[in-house]
């Protein structure tokens, strides 16, 4: 639907001016859908909720679907001026989580015991849940958690499921974000909730018992800072000195080249204190201009953005160890461990 939509949006210059009401770096079409998507949650009987499941509608993409929401945007035209002046792209996506505990798997070969973690554009905080959940790789479950959150994702050119251990004891929690979101608000879990796509009705659930999950403990708080100023310092300010996991995951993107420098500045500034592993799930793209050490970068898996690559980057003081851990759909659809320290996905089929 998004696609039949993005078409549509794209070739219409009354639609494309809404975007115009948001602040400048907040022009995406993520946002317009959201602001949509989240004034029809209360008017599922208008002719444009009927084409999306999640409000109930079972209507299939037809010639008069972008007449509709542009109809819909028309009414509501006020409305969506003012989301989409004030709010801002949110996502928490927990099927990242795969990539998260691959990246901590990795952390613990190298450096076995305990572990801090960061996320940072945390979001909702809800990856820092992340031993909470269930997990279903290729329809088997390989964590018998019984949560209400599902994590499920197909491996993809590998021989077998059995690809995430045990993780190690986390001391302690951390989110950082701009713009964190406060789950026992209402009105910003329903922003978030808005972002899920129209068919999908199994995620919206999942997204569900995880912010439900969320919302009934206090081990992970996500605090406001940012990626760019912030990072060092309040790594600092976490007690003791086992290493800490910083967990990133569609954060790059939010960066303009100078902030992504300034982003892994920090890294490295917090590096001198104590162990810090860069866990990422990011553009290859972005993350080619970050000064990782992974000769892949420097070929054309850097051209492939529409994919995001898991990896880590072990920093001690000046020294940083980086690894390319699997190549992956963004939002951890499906996963392709990488097989072997050099490769660079030439073997995965281009879109
Ligand atoms: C696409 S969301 C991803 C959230 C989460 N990491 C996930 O994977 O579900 C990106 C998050 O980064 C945050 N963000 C963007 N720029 C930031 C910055 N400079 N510092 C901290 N957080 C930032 C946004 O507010 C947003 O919550």
């Amino acid at each position: 639907m998004y696609e039949t939509l993005s078409e549509g949006v794209a070739s219409d210059n009354g639609l494309l001016a809404l975007l115009l009401d948001a602040p400048e770096q907040q022009r995406r079409p993520s946002l317009l859908f959201a602001a949509v998507n989240s004034l029809l949650a209360s008017r599922r009987g208008s002719d444009l909720a009927a084409y999306y499941p999640i409000h109930g509608g079972h209507r299939a993409v037809d010639d008069q679907l972008v007449p509709a929401f542009s109809a819909f945007c028309g009414q509501h035209r006020d409305d969506l001026t003012r989301l989409l002046a004030q709010r801002s792209t949110q996502t928490n996506e927990i099927r990242r989580c795969v990539a998260l505990r691959l990246g901590i798997d990795h952390v613990q070969r190298h450096w076995p015991g305990p572990v801090a973690l960061v996320e940072v554009g945390a979001s909702a905080g809800l990856n820092l849940l992340f031993d909470r959940y269930d997990y279903r790789l290729d329809g088997e479950a390989s964590s018998a958690a019984a949560s209400s959150a599902v994590v499920s994702c197909e491996v993809r050119g590998s021989s077998g499921t059995n690809i995430l251990r045990t993780p190690p004891t986390i001391t302690r929690r951390l989110g950082i974000d701009q713009h964190p979101i406060d789950l026992s608000d209402p009105d910003a879990r329903a922003w978030l909730e808005a972002f899920i796509w129209p068919e999908q009705v199994e995620e919206l659930a999942t997204l569900r018992g995880a912010i439900d999950l969320a919302a009934t403990t206090a081990a992970a708080s996500v605090v406001t800072g940012d990626a760019t100023t912030d990072t060092a310092r309040m790594l600092s300010e976490l007690p003791g000195s086992e290493p800490v996991v910083v967990f990133t995951a569609s954060l790059l993107s939010y960066l303009t080249g100078q902030a992504r420098n300034a982003f892994v500045a920090q890294l490295r500034e917090a590096a001198h204190r104590r162990p810090v592993a860069w866990v990422f799930a990011e553009a290859p793209g972005l993350l080619a201009t970050t000064a990782l050490d992974v000769p892949a970068l420097r070929g054309p898996l850097a051209q492939r953005n529409s994919r995001y690559l898991v990896g880590a980057s072990l920093r001690r003081a000046d020294q940083h160890h980086d690894q390319l851990l699997g190549l992956a759909d963004p939002y951890l659809r499906w996963f392709s461990p990488a097989r072997d320290s050099t490769d660079d996905f030439q073997w995965i089929p281009t879109d």
